[in-house]
């Protein structure tokens, strides 16, 4: 027996703070999943009565609930496109309506219009506006106060609304995804502990083989000051490019996958809805009513430029996020303000989450996520 062998085995004590952080670096994987929430961070306590410092939550049946409920793998199905149905001069949603631009390249911000008062034209109209704008924050809607399913249903004239893989869900409601944090929660204090910066670009759900389109996101409670939501127009980013750099991406495809964020979920101990998927999306993919091309790439999702090395393809990809996080100027930023309804084209924009609050104020948001076409990219024009 080589001398030490016995010492050498049972010498070798788990390195119980390198297991650690291995823990967490799967459950960081990906930034986002660093600070999504399951039933073992919601109190639900202090959610419902309150604690010394906060109210209790002002819309208590929007609280989320994680069953062990699991889902088939979603179906293909018809997209619906109300847009190409539109009066482009707006006549059904804008004519009582105040609007202000955001920025020269995104975003508005309107008054004057209550959508869940809509007629059907009105509905095909928000799907044009908003395919142009971006993304829109409506002000002084009713939508958080309607019962649950009336949103839904309004919602769902654009199409079925996802039901996310590992998101808590009101109770009866999994089609409505939440995005909440308890008051007291600490959340964004652990994260600075480890991270310098929280910003994690993406559009919703691409790993989905038909991700989302008209999508909509409405305030039930968020802090005082702090939580706003930043958006980015990626049919503009895809401007900027050159011809020839556009020439270069045209017919390029890459791979999204949803595998990390189900595996972050179970690695926090949470609930996984439905077997995981990856799909392969085009790298630059055309708006079916705008015609508009725009890139369809993020950091959260895509992982891989189809027959590209993997040298190749972090390179690509990496230049592609930095000139999206980078070109300010393709930005807004969403505050969010009580009775808030925002409304965006998931399939020509990013948002991110801005992690700033430390106060242990509660955050708590409702998103109706329409589903839509699978990405497609039309001819290269030059
Ligand atoms: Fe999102």
């Amino acid at each position: 027996m080589a001398p030490g062998l016995i010492e050498t085995v049972v010498d070798h004590p788990v390195d119980t703070k390198a297991e650690a952080v291995h823990a967490r670096d799967q459950i960081d994987s990906t930034n986002k999943e660093a600070f999504a929430q399951s039933a073992k961070t919601t109190d639900y306590e202090a959610e419902l009565k309150g604690s010394a410092k906060h109210p209790p939550a002002k819309y208590p049946h929007y609280l989320p609930y994680w069953d062990d409920v699991t889902y088939p793998p979603l179906e293909p199905f018809e997209a619906v496109q109300p847009g190409n149905d539109a009066d482009p001069s707006f006549p059904n949603l804008l004519a009582m309506a105040n609007i202000k631009d955001m920025t020269a390249n995104i975003g508005a911000e309107v008054t004057g219009v209550q959508l869940s008062k809509l007629n059907k034209a009105g509905k095909d109209e928000l799907a044009l506006f908003v395919a142009q704008r971006k993304v829109v924050a409506f002000r002084d809607q009713d939508f958080a106060d309607l019962p649950i399913q009336a949103a839904l249903d309004f919602a769902q004239y654009y199409g079925p609304s996802h039901i996310h893989q590992a998101s808590g869900a009101p109770k009866g409601f999994p089609r409505v995804h939440l995005v909440h944090r308890s008051a007291n929660d600490t959340t964004s204090a652990d994260f600075f502990q480890e991270r310098t910066n929280s910003i994690t670009w993406h559009s919703d759900v691409t790993f989905e083989m038909q991700p989302p389109s008209t999508t909509f996101l409405y305030v039930l409670d968020n802090p005082t000051a702090g939580g706003d939501t930043l958006f980015a127009n990626l049919a503009v980013a895809y401007q900027r490019l050159s011809p020839e750099f556009q020439k270069r991406l045209h017919g390029l495809k890459a791979v999204h996958s949803g595998h990390e964020q189900a595996a972050a979920s179970k690695a926090r101990g949470s609930i996984v809805r439905r077997t995981p998927v990856s799909n392969v999306h085009p790298v630059v993919r055309t708006h079916p009513v705008t015609g508009e091309k725009a890139l369809f790439v993020n950091p959260q999702f895509t992982r891989r430029i189809v027959g590209f090395k993997k040298e190749e393809s972090d390179y690509l990809l990496k230049f592609l996020y930095d000139h999206i996080a980078l070109c300010a100027d393709l930005q807004c930023r969403i505050k969010w303000e009580p009775k808030t309804v925002v409304v965006w084209d998931n399939r020509v924009t990013a948002h991110s989450a801005i992690l700033d609050w430390q106060d242990g104020q509660r955050r708590h948001l409702a998103r109706l996520t329409p589903q839509a076409e699978r990405p497609f990219e039309t001819p290269f024009e030059g």
